[in-house]
Formats: structure tokens, sequence, C-alpha cells
């Protein structure tokens, strides 16, 4: 039994972060323990008693979900299954979303806060606006942290995959999006930013993203750059890039709670990135070039 701190999704993205942040807390994944299994889940959650959860599952391929009723199981009753468990034994219950709740539409460059409705345009975003209400709803003292364009040294992501191509064929044009604008989240700052939140056991929806933001095109650029990699790099626009989810052109999210809590602990995006190519340079060249074997 444990009666600390329980990180579901621990070896995803952000639960990795959140793991080497949070020491003490016991880390869990599927098939250990499945979110979407009412039963499951609320018997493994009996077992270990935890007093803080913090829910980092999440069925997280954007596209995917368009076509993949599952995500609505992970992204909507997993976090409602959490926030029952959570609201019958007192537990404090840190859930984490995303900038797709959001239409985009707010014209540029205007950031979006935590008092604007969300109107997503995905399955993803709209399972995963579910599960904010499921938590916000479910009668438990919880905190909801919106988050954006994650990277981190764990799993796959974005830049990753830009790194892959860039070394596949350093010739080939690689294009990007360059029309749609975010925050770049570095994962290990986030999770430090959840720990902050449990301290101070914070409840509500916090937007929790880099300070300033690019579009796609810029990350890659800037992080291409940084690792040094040759690269042919060229910018297009959404239109000239089909994927099957609709993605927000503007994902510009202000912290505007957490600054109110004086909680925030984001720096610019360019200044986090450049601590994250710092810090995992070689052990993500090495991933990427075993990938390419
Ligand atoms: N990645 C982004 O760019 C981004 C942007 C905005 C918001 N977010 C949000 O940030 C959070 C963390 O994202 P991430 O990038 O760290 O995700 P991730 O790397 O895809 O990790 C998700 C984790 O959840 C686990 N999982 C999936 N289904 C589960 C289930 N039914 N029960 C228990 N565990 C399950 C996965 O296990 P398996 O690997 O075994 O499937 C994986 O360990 C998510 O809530 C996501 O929606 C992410």
């Amino acid at each position: 039994m444990i009666k600390g701190t329980l990180i579901l999704g621990s070896s995803g993205q952000l639960g990795t972060d959140c793991m080497s942040v949070l020491p003490e807390a016991k880390g869990m994944d599927l098939p250990e323990i499945d979110i979407a299994n009412r039963a499951q889940c609320l018997g493994k959650l009996d077992s270990l008693q935890p007093a803080v959860i913090v829910n980092c599952a999440a069925y997280t391929a954007v596209d995917a979900c368009e076509s993949d009723p599952v995500c609505w199981k992970v992204n909507a009753e997993g976090p409602k299954h959490l926030a029952e468990w959570a609201a019958a034994t007192g537990a404090f219950l840190v859930h984490i979303s995303t900038d797709y709740v959001f239409d985009g539409n707010k014209p540029l460059f205007e950031a979006y806060t935590e008092t604007d409705k969300p109107a997503p345009l995905s399955e993803y975003g709209k399972s995963k606006l579910a599960g904010e209400v499921a938590v916000l709803g479910g009668g438990t003292a919880a905190a909801v942290l919106r988050t954006a364009w994650l990277y981190g040294a764990q799993g796959k992501n974005f830049l990753k995959t830009m790194l892959r191509l860039a070394l596949q064929n350093p010739e080939r044009e690689i294009r990007v999006v360059n029309d749609q604008f975010g925050s770049p989240t570095w994962s290990l700052t986030l999770a430090r930013q959840v720990a902050a939140v449990i301290d101070a056991r914070a409840t509500g929806i916090f937007h929790a993203t880099s300070e300033k933001y690019c579009s796609w095109f810029d990350l890659a650029s800037r992080f291409l750059e940084r690792m040094q990699i040759p690269h042919r790099i060229s910018p297009c626009t959404t239109a000239e890039y089909p994927v099957p989810a609709r993605r927000p052109q503007n994902s510009i999210l202000e912290n505007a709670a957490l600054k109110r809590h004086s909680l925030n602990l984001f720096g610019d995006w360019e200044a986090e990135l450049d601590a994250f190519v710092e810090k995992h340079r070689d052990s993500v060249m090495i991933e990427v070039k075993r990938l390419l074997k």
C-alpha cells in the first residue's frame, strides 16, 4: 500500500520526467493499470491508496484518434474513473490536458487564457476536453494543467522526428508547417510545475506552457541548428501538409492562473529548448541513430 503519490503513464514522455522530479512516487502504466477499465483501475487504486494521483496517461496519437474510438475510453472515461476514486477517498488529482481543446480561431497572436471557451476541432481535443470536465466536475480537489507541443528525452516527439528525417538524408527537403503557432514545452519543466502545483494543492485549470511562441517550422529550425545537424528544411502551409486531424492555428496559451498563484516556472521556449539540447544531445542522437539502423 502507498500513501504517497501515484504517477500514471509513468513510462511516457511526461511520466518519466515526473518520476525523476518526484523520486518517492510510485509509477504505473499499461498493462499493470488500465485507466480505461473502470473495475481494474478502481481495484488497483483501492489496493494502493495514493494520497495524490498524477495522470500523465493518455491516448496521444492525435491523427489516430480521428478513427479510433479507444481514444475516448482513455482520454475521457479514464480521467472520470480517477476522479470518481479521488472523490470517494479525498485524494488530490492532477490531470494533464492540451491546447487542442481550443479551435485556434482567436486572432494571432493573442494567447488563450483559462477563461476562454474551449471548442476542440479534433477527436483528440474533444476527448481530452471531456476528460477535463470529468475531473473538474468529479467532486474532488483537482488541478488540470493544459500543456502544448511537448518534447522530452523519453518517447516519441516532433523533435526526434525532425532529427531522424535530417539524419536519413541531409539533402532531402523537409517541409514543416509555418502557419500554426504555439509554445513548445519541455516535459521536465512541466514535471517540476506539476510538483509545485501538488505542493501548493492548487486547484482549477492552469495553462502550463513555455513563455513566448513560434511555428512548427521555427521550432524544427532552431532544434536542428542547436543540434548542429545539416538539413534542408523549408516552410509550408497547413493546407500543403494534409493530415487526418484538424489542428488549431493559434495554440498560444498564457499561464495566467499559474502567475496569479505565483507558481509559474516556465521560461522562454528558446532558452528551454537550448537547455534540453545541452542536456540530452548525445542520448537523443544515439536513440535516433539506432532507429535508422
Ligand atoms: N505530446 C504532446 O505534444 C502533448 C501536447 C499537449 C498535451 N499533452 C498531454 O500531456 C500528457 C502527457 O503526454 P506524453 O507526451 O507524455 O504522452 P505519451 O508519451 O504518449 O505517454 C502516455 C502514457 O500513457 C500510457 N497509457 C496509454 N493508455 C493508457 C491506459 N489506458 N491506461 C494507462 N496508461 C495508458 C502510455 O502507455 P503505452 O506507451 O504503453 O501506450 C504512455 O506511457 C497527456 O495527457 C497528453 O494528452 C501532450
